[in-house]
């Protein structure tokens, strides 16, 4: 996409964090925006303030975990503007600990949010997308989490895992077609956001005790909040969000600096062939 002035972007996870900030960026190109959020509270504050600059914003309480949720905020944001050219699938909460000591409730928690979301995004703005053929571009929020695998953080992981290839498949679909639709992953490491209070969203129903008891819980929970609130001004990812819808880039990598640990795993994977191969050729031999 080249041109912003006028269109509409529709922003997930929009009363917060990375969510807001890509909006507050939109903004500034004249793009017309519908934030979508599961806080009613943080998403009136968010469209107030985005008005009381002069932009032109809706909010739209959305559970994107939700289909039926996320069909009825394509049907209001047609309603309001008519059309959806940028789709950011950002909403997003985050759970960690040893894989076996995370509850079923964190587990289904965590996939409903971040991978059905994305998946819900897609299924019900790519068809509009298509139908319009206009310049569009859907950028989904993945993580460094998408491209590497460490300890404690595997709920998270599996995720922004799925994130990663449901991108990059989406993007060769998409080219095959010749669609004028563009398609980034946004892969950011810390970013400044409330994401380490993502415990404040998770539903009832969804509500069982981790097995991992209290002083392990306490202390990822000090530790994710120290990464987080360490991290980059969530205005800066905005701005390289922007930047790779112009410039039609796949991987938005905001920390270029970590992405050497994703090289290693790489090497692993290539070690192991290599190691197979030279059994391979023993056994012959
Ligand atoms: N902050 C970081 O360090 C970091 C790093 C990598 C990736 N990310 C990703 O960035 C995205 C945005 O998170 P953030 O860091 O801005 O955190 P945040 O908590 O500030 O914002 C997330 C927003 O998503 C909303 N949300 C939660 N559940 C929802 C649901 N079911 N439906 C709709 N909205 C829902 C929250 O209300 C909140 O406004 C997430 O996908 C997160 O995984 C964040």
């Amino acid at each position: 996409m080249k041109e912003f002035k006028g269109t509409v972007a529709v922003v997930t996870g929009g009363a917060s964090g990375i969510g807001l900030a890509m909006a507050q960026r939109f903004a500034l190109e004249g793009v017309r925006l519908v934030l979508a959020d599961i806080e009613q509270e943080a998403l009136d504050a968010a469209v107030k303030g985005l008005q009381a600059e002069g932009h032109e914003a809706i909010g739209v309480v959305t559970d994107v975990s939700d289909l039926a949720s996320v069909q009825a905020l394509k049907e209001r944001t047609l309603e309001a503007y008519g059309k959806v050219n940028i789709l950011c699938n950002n909403a997003g909460v985050q759970v960690a600990g040893p894989s076996w000591q995370i509850s079923i409730g964190q587990w289904q928690w965590i996939l409903g949010v971040n991978l059905w979301g994305a998946i819900h995004g897609i299924h019900v703005f790519v068809p509009q997308m298509l139908e319009q053929g206009d310049a569009c571009h859907i950028v989904n929020t993945s993580s460094m989490s998408g491209l590497v695998s460490v300890p404690m953080m595997s709920a998270y992981q599996v995720t922004k895992h799925g994130v990663v290839t449901l991108s990059e498949s989406l993007s060769q679909e998409l080219a095959q077609q010749k669609a004028s639709i563009g398609v980034s992953v946004l892969c950011p490491y810390f970013v400044q956001s409330k994401l380490h209070e993502a415990e404040r969203n998770r539903p009832q129903h969804l509500q069982d005790a981790s097995n991992m008891g209290g002083q392990l819980e306490q202390a990822i929970k000090h530790s994710v909040k120290q990464l987080v609130t360490g991290g980059i001004p969530a205005a800066d990812v905005g701005e390289q969000v922007l930047e790779a819808i112009r410039d039609d880039q796949l991987y938005i990598l905001t920390h270029p600096e970590i992405v050497p640990v994703f090289g290693k795993r790489a090497e692993r994977i290539v070690e192991a062939a290599q190691a197979t191969e030279a059994k391979r050729a023993a056994k012959g031999a």
